[in-house]
């Protein structure tokens, strides 16, 4: 096996480097200059200066191999695999960063009349058509910030269109005890009481379960498929109907939709919603690192409700529509984050509806092809081992041990790889979420593979010792890290 290690000296602060009076920048020697600039500091108003700032001191080399040596520690997936399951951190084309980072666009100003603006009001039109096309859905908002603000927005509207048209008495929303964490807080922040589907043994859930949990009181129900085991919903539309027939609407989290892309349709399946993360699905960068984009889409009979703004395509041109008469207001300012959308419409119109086909493939058959070269021993599959997984598959670590699934995270950091997702779905037992995406090289996933068994072999065996060991920073405690939470401003 390779050796991926990464870089992992301890990196001193800034100011812990610093030493009085030395300096970065230096003053010409030409005497006809330097008279001028002698003092760099009597060019700046007496009343502007500042000698309280305690701000280190440092030549330009030095800062220079302290951002350098700050970046190797740094873990992305240009720098290895990064199988992150549920939130993956897809490879994002150069392309579509040079791109995006054109003088166009960041010289572009959301204030600008929209007169000025055609080109890229014109791409976000496509880009909602396209989503349209994809998921079968009728529009498109492409505000909302992230995936779980598209949840949000989601059911925000199931609320208000209920509220509209005798349903106002509805409070629940049904969520599978398998969904991300993000579905039952968007609907408790909704107003919606949350209540559990418990999936059924196969890890899949049950119409006849759903339907035994609706009732008048029933809004609609959150549905992620595949779900997050990876596992397509085997009951998709028995499910749908019994929702309907309980006078709920579907919201489909399309957080996998890269599993189905140009294969299946949300729209067809009888979802009323739906949310995509772009990130996932279209390579872009994800909200959690930076700004995100979690485009919500609806049916007909919801569009009116819509967050505002959507762009719209009038008699003289595009422009950004504030006025659906319905809509459940704006979430996010402007057209959202308008360099991670258009990122989201080059993937999609470089790929076009066949590369898109190549994705869903890729990503299926990367995920099924690590899933079985590893020990089926040491990572029990969480549920059904008979069926194929889609873009991500679950298993367990088996382990004596509680915490065995938070070890075998640590050690693949010292082979230089990232871990896959742990603990999550809270349903499996010391799990481990696998997602390679469609862009890695099988001898990558067999890489992969090995360092996981191999890793389960020294647990075994006892020989592993305490892990990581070359990494930056071992073991933190994560408790700690986050309860109690110490913040602090320095200025
Ligand atoms: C299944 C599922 N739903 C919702 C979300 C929330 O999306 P975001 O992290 O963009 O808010 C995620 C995260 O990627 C997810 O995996």
């Amino acid at each position: 096996m390779r050796n991926y290690v990464q870089a992992s000296w301890d990196e001193p602060l800034l100011n812990e480097l610093s030493r009085p009076g030395r300096v970065g920048n230096s003053v010409p020697s030409d005497p006809t200059i330097s008279s001028r600039f002698k003092d760099p500091q009597s060019l700046i108003p007496q009343s502007m200066r500042r000698d309280s700032l305690n701000l280190p001191e440092l030549s330009e080399l030095q800062v220079l191999r302290h951002f350098n040596r700050l970046s190797q520690m740094n873990f992305s997936v240009e720098l290895g695999m990064y199988p992150l399951g549920s939130c993956t951190m897809k490879y994002n084309p150069k392309v579509s960063e040079m791109i995006a980072s054109s003088d166009a666009m960041k010289g572009a100003h959301p204030l600008q009349p929209a007169g000025t603006v055609q080109g890229i009001l014109s791409i976000f039109y496509d880009l909602e058509r396209a989503l349209c096309e994809i998921t079968g859905m009728h529009r498109f908002s492409l505000s909302t910030a992230a995936g779980a603000q598209g949840e949000l927005a989601g059911v925000l509207m199931i609320r208000k269109y209920l509220a509209e048209h005798g349903g106002g008495a509805r409070d629940e929303i049904l969520v599978p005890d398998s969904a991300h964490g993000t579905n039952p807080a968007s609907a408790a922040m909704a107003g919606f009481k949350v209540v559990k589907v418990p999936s059924g043994a196969n890890g899949q859930v049950k119409a006849s379960k759903v339907q035994e949990l609706s009732s008048e009181r029933t809004a609609g129900m959150m549905f992620t498929v595949p779900n997050t085991l990876g596992l397509f919903e085997g009951e998709v539309k028995e499910v749908c109907d019994a929702v309907h027939a309980a006078g709920g609407l579907m919201y489909y989290d399309g957080a996998n939709m890269n599993a189905l892309l140009g294969r299946a349709r949300p729209g067809d399946m009888g979802f009323d919603v739906v949310h995509l993360n772009l990130h996932k699905t279209f390579a872009t960068p994800h909200g959690g690192g930076g700004p995100g984009a979690g485009p919500v889409g609806v049916t007909r009979k919801l569009a009116d409700y819509l967050p505002v703004p959507v762009v719209a395509k009038g008699k003289t041109g595009y422009s950004l529509d504030y006025g659906l008469r319905r809509s459940i207001g704006p979430l996010k300012g402007f057209v959202g984050n308008s360099a991670v959308l258009l990122r989201a419409y080059i993937y999609i119109r470089l790929l076009g509806a066949s590369g898109l086909k190549d994705v869903s493939s890729m990503a299926v058959l990367a995920a099924n092809y690590l899933w079985k070269s590893l020990d089926p021993e040491a990572f029990p599959a969480s549920h059904e081992a008979g069926l194929f997984r889609k873009h991500e598959a679950v298993v367990s670590v088996k382990g004596e041990l509680p915490g065995s699934a938070m070890t075998v995270a640590k050690a693949i950091l010292d082979l230089g790889m990232h871990s896959p997702t742990v603990y999550f779905p809270l349903i499996v037992h010391e799990a481990l979420m696998i997602e390679p995406t469609e862009s890695e090289p099988e001898e990558m996933l067999d890489e992969y593979a090995e360092a996981l068994n191999s890793i389960y072999a020294k647990i075994k065996d006892g020989t592993l010792g305490p892990v990581p060991k070359n990494t930056s920073v071992g073991k933190v405690d994560e408790v700690k890290a986050s309860h109690p939470l110490t913040l602090r401003v320095h200025w």
